[in-house]
């Protein structure tokens, strides 16, 4: 449509390679409330009468219910424009005055990455409330900490899921914040440099429910930090994933044989009829490769192009979709994994008590280093208690032995931080999830009321 005049039909191949259509469907129903926000601040504003406001607000719904697929075009803004014209006619010209669709894109894009980054902290905050349900009943269960994957010192469950759930917690932050950053409305800076017409960003941007323009107009048409942000989250949400998933892949391993997932959640294969295989675990390791793929694609495509919008942006689209929807059906279904399986205690030496021994030593005046050589010959010959109590009886008793390598009581006794704050961990991870919770309703409510408005703005025309 928009070449008609000038350029005449485009060649089939390069109008293949240039248009957006098909993922533009990420952003179909933000670019319909676009058009209705910007419809009302133009008849506000006396750039459209009353009249052909309704119509065109009419012709809008008529896009809304014969749906995306009906479209066509370069890109959904073209595609709509173009049928907003075939039902409102000469009218319908009058919708992208003070306006381009390099506003409108960024706009839509805005729109699009808030509605999907709300719904990934949704479900961060789902998936810490199951980490920490499961933590809930483990704060028992025994377990090593691992270091180099060799059993280090004796902790609990709770502890280690507590350990995912506060990385998590840092992601869920990040996304809050990164919302506000993201919150600002491009709307009215046109192509680049904005437009004589007199137009109001600020209503735009109150319909939209942004929290205010975004103050420079190139900026606002050529900058996608916000989308970066966004992926770069993504990317740390879906690498702590990642950690998570391959905790589940080792511990369900007859070698580990710590954790047995669910039958709805495991997998099996298609020759060795005994195999429960964790493949949800190992498809978010392997999505983890994409989500941080598209980081860098969204880095490379911004980091030399000239002011203010150029082309290449477009591709950026499709990888902040793809890492949004990603990061949200990872996050659900690996934290429904974890929190149906099952868990056992594996077997642990008695050598993983080897650091509480050394420190029973210092306790009765040995020196750290002395007492880190004696126990650490002691594993070279053989770590029972008897050896033990032997080999150390010169500064302790076997009763004290014993107790040193009790290893529930010595998760009790690390200090904050270790195994026994770990009921105290747990109850700052779900009062957290529970603030941030609140401040996502709120963002949430905010969305929901500025829609109302628009609403009833429209039924005002
Ligand atoms: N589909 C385009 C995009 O995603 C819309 C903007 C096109 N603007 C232009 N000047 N060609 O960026």
């Amino acid at each position: 449509m928009y070449r008609e005049e000038r350029l005449g039909e485009a060649d089939e191949e390069a109008l293949g390679f240039t248009t957006s259509l098909e993922e533009d469907e990420w952003i179909f129903e933000a670019d319909l409330a676009v058009d209705r926000a910007h419809l009302v601040m133009l008849a506000e504003n006396g750039l459209v009468s009353r009249e052909g406001a309704r119509e065109i607000a009419d012709a809008l719904a008529r896009v809304e219910e014969d749906g995306f697929d009906e479209l066509q075009g370069e890109d959904v803004h073209e595609a709509i424009e173009g049928r907003i014209v075939e039902f409102a006619g000469r009218e319908g010209g009058r919708l992208h005055t003070a306006r381009s669709r390099n506003d409108e894109v960024a706009t839509c894009v805005r729109i699009a990455a808030r509605r999907d980054a709300l719904r990934v902290l949704k479900e961060l905050l789902d998936a810490r409330e199951r980490l920490l349900d499961v933590a809930e009943n483990h704060v028992d269960t025994l377990v090593p900490a691992y270091t180099h994957l060799q059993q280090g010192q004796p902790t609990t469950l709770a502890h280690v899921l507590s350990s995912h759930e506060r990385r998590l917690a840092r992601d869920a932050e990040r996304l809050l914040d990164a919302l506000e950053r993201l919150n600002r409305s491009p709307l009215g800076s046109c192509a680049s440099a904005s437009t004589t017409l007199p137009i109001d960003r600020e209503r735009t941007a109150e319909l939209l429910a942004f929290e205010a323009p975004v103050a420079n107009s190139m900026d606002a048409v050529s900058s996608r930090d916000f989308a970066t942000e966004l992926m770069f989250i993504c990317s740390s949400v879906i690498g702590s994933l990642s950690r998570l998933a391959e905790e589940v892949v080792v511990w369900t391993t007859s070698e580990f044989d710590m954790m047995e997932l669910d039958d709805r959640f495991a997998t099996t294969s298609s020759i060795m009829p005994q195999k429960k295989n964790p493949d949800i675990a190992e498809l978010v390791r392997g999505k983890a490769g994409t989500v941080h793929g598209n980081l860098q694609s969204g880095l490379s495509i911004v980091k030399n192009l000239p002011l203010s919008y150029n082309r290449d942006l477009q591709e950026m689209t499709p990888h902040l979709s793809e890492s949004l929807r990603v990061a949200a059906e990872s996050l659900r279904v690996l934290s429904r994994a974890v929190e149906t399986a099952e868990y056992r205690e594996p077997d642990m030496d008695l050598e993983v008590g080897a650091t509480d021994l050394a420190e029973a030593l210092v306790e009765k005046g040995v020196p750290f280093r002395e007492a880190h050589a004696l126990v650490g010959d002691l594993s070279r010959r053989g770590f029972g208690i008897e050896d033990a109590a032997d080999a150390l009886e010169e500064h302790l008793s076997r009763g004290d032995v014993g107790e040193a390598l009790d290893f529930h009581r010595s998760v009790e006794l690390r200090v904050d931080g270790g195994p026994g704050s770990s009921e105290e961990l747990i109850r700052t991870g779900e009062e957290e999830v529970e603030s941030h919770r609140d401040d996502m309703r709120s963002f949430q409510e905010k969305v929901s009321s500025a829609h109302e408005r628009l609403e009833e703005a429209l039924a005002e025309l």
